[in-house]
């Protein structure tokens, strides 16, 4: 592929890479040309997804991580510093939906604090982890992407944990862009509507239909029509934006 990306040559991680938008944001780095590091907590997953993508392995390295683990984070960031030597873009998509924890779909107040905790460990915690290590590697001209969630801008029902963290990530992005933005190190939150991935398959058909009759363009997104949003706020194409948090929804958060 030409990379019309403008990530070619750039070393690149992307956090729960092995699933998802995750798995097609490695795609299109690796089709790009870049050295890309594909974390997840599935190694198995991240392993079959790196030698689909670089049956050789020259610019691929799949490493296990909890982002929710501060040694297991910098262990990490350790092995990628070792075999690339650089950080120049970290996609910190890794996240669980609620449908992976039991009870985190309830009304507030009925949420168990287990469940609670979990959420927030993985999906804000777990964004903050990794920008501490990033951070301390990244040099003028990185950038980092956080994945928030339209949950990140708005509140949906039954959603507390996962509306909580995802706009967190948002804040996150927005004060760590003011902290290093002087630093020539730009952070970005993407904001996906419903996006056709694992995490949602505990969404029902009759509930899909209604939700995507819901978005102006009528249906759900596909991981790749997320993924170039990441790739480009990774790219030098997007140089003069930080501090920003963008939806990806086919227009949901229009209505
Ligand atoms: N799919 C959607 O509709 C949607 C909408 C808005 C936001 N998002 C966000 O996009 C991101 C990617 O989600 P997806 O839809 O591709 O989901 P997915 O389930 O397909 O992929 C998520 C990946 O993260 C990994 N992961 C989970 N917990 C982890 C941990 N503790 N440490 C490391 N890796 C871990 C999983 O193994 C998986 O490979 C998530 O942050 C999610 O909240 C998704």
């Amino acid at each position: 592929m030409k990379d019309i990306f403008g990530v070619e040559g750039k070393v690149l991680l992307v956090t729960g890479g092995a699933s998802g938008i995750g798995a097609a944001a490695v795609k299109i780095a690796a089709a790009s040309g870049a050295k890309v590091c594909v974390a997840d907590v599935d190694l198995q997953a991240a392993e079959e997804l790196a030698r689909q993508v670089d049956p050789e392995g020259r610019n691929i390295l799949s490493c296990q991580v909890d982002v929710s683990d501060d040694r297991s984070v910098t262990a990490m960031m350790a092995a990628l510093v070792e075999r690339f030597g650089r950080l120049d873009g970290a996609f910190n998509n890794a996240g669980i939906g609620l449908g992976a924890v039991e009870s985190a779909g309830r009304k507030a107040a009925e949420v168990r604090e287990e469940a609670w905790r979990r959420m927030l460990d993985v999906n804000l915690t777990g964004v903050w982890l990794c920008m501490k290590a990033e951070l301390r590697t990244m040099r003028s001209g990185a950038a980092i992407v956080n994945a928030s969630s339209i949950a990140g801008l708005s509140a949906m029902p039954m959603s507390a944990p996962y509306v909580a963290a995802k706009h967190g990530v948002v804040g996150l992005t927005k004060a760590a862009a003011i902290d290093y933005g002087p630093a020539g190190i730009r952070i970005n939150a993407i904001c996906p509507g419903y996006t056709d991935t694992p995490l949602i398959g505990h969404v029902g058909k009759e509930r899909r239909s209604d939700l995507a009759a819901r978005k102006p363009l009528g249906r759900f997104g596909q991981p790749d029509e997320i993924a170039r949003q990441a790739i480009w706020l990774l790219s030098d194409n997007s140089s003069y934006v930080t501090g920003a948090a963008f939806t990806v929804d086919g227009g949901y958060s229009a209505t």
